[in-house]
């Protein structure tokens, strides 16, 4: 399966999750290849890291923030993979066209502010250009850096912007901020490895994976 993760803000959370997400498929056993498309290149830095420090298994990763090169890529070594992790680039970029065009599904991770909610209305257009192109692109929201309380109103605040805009279903499995996934991805790890264990974080993790595979 191929997954963007994808959203024209920065700092919402695509590095993070799509490192995690490269990481969790692989210890399932799954073959994967993780792709950074962007200029900044924050998902290959984890992945050297985690090379360089020898943690297994290995994550195999490329950068292409140029669209029409990521597309040539995907389309070539597609058959390769299992599970293809596409972390598109902050911008309205050649590389986040040419992803969405290629994927199965975009995961749009977004935090529960009002900046980052105006934020869907902007990649919900390329959605919609996308599914001109290609019919079956699943797009889906999800909170990333969520209140940690249970308590909090975000979630359901959340569900009910995102309910408003046609291009997305809401995945109501979300991601809390918490140090644990900041840690891990900047040590080229996921949450999942991560010595001493953050159940909460694991359990998280797990759960958007359950909804997204
Ligand atoms: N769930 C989370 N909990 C805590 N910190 C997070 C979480 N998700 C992301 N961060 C931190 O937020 C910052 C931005 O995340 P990043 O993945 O780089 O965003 P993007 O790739 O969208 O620009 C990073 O410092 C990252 O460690
Ligand atoms: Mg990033």
């Amino acid at each position: 399966m191929i997954v963007t993760v994808g959203n024209t803000k920065g700092g919402v959370g695509k590095t993070t999750l799509a490192v995690n997400l490269a990481i969790a498929r692989a210890l399932a056993g799954r073959d994967v290849w993780l792709i950074d498309g962007d200029r900044q290149g924050t998902a290959q830095t984890a992945i050297s890291i985690r090379a360089d420090a020898g943690y297994t298994p290995g994550i195999a990763c490329a950068t292409y923030p140029d669209g029409p090169t990521l597309r040539a890529q995907v389309q070539q070594q597609a058959s390769k993979f299992d599970d293809i992790i596409i972390d598109a680039g902050g911008r309205d970029s050649t590389a986040l066209r040419a992803a969405l065009v290629l994927s199965d599904v975009l995961l749009v991770p977004f935090a529960p502010r009002s900046y980052d909610v105006w934020a869907l209305n902007d990649i919900a257009s390329l959605v919609d250009e996308a599914r001109s192109v290609r019919d079956g692109l699943r797009a889906v929201a999800i909170l990333n850096c969520a209140d940690p309380g249970e308590s909090s109103t975000d979630n359901a605040d959340a569900a009910a912007a995102v309910a408003e805009i046609p291009q997305f279903e809401y995945l109501n499995t979300p991601i809390r901020r918490r140090k644990a996934f900041a840690n891990a991805a900047g040590q080229g790890l996921s949450v999942l490895e991560l010595k001493p264990t953050d159940r909460k974080a694991s359990k998280e993790l797990n759960a958007l994976i359950s909804a997204l595979f």
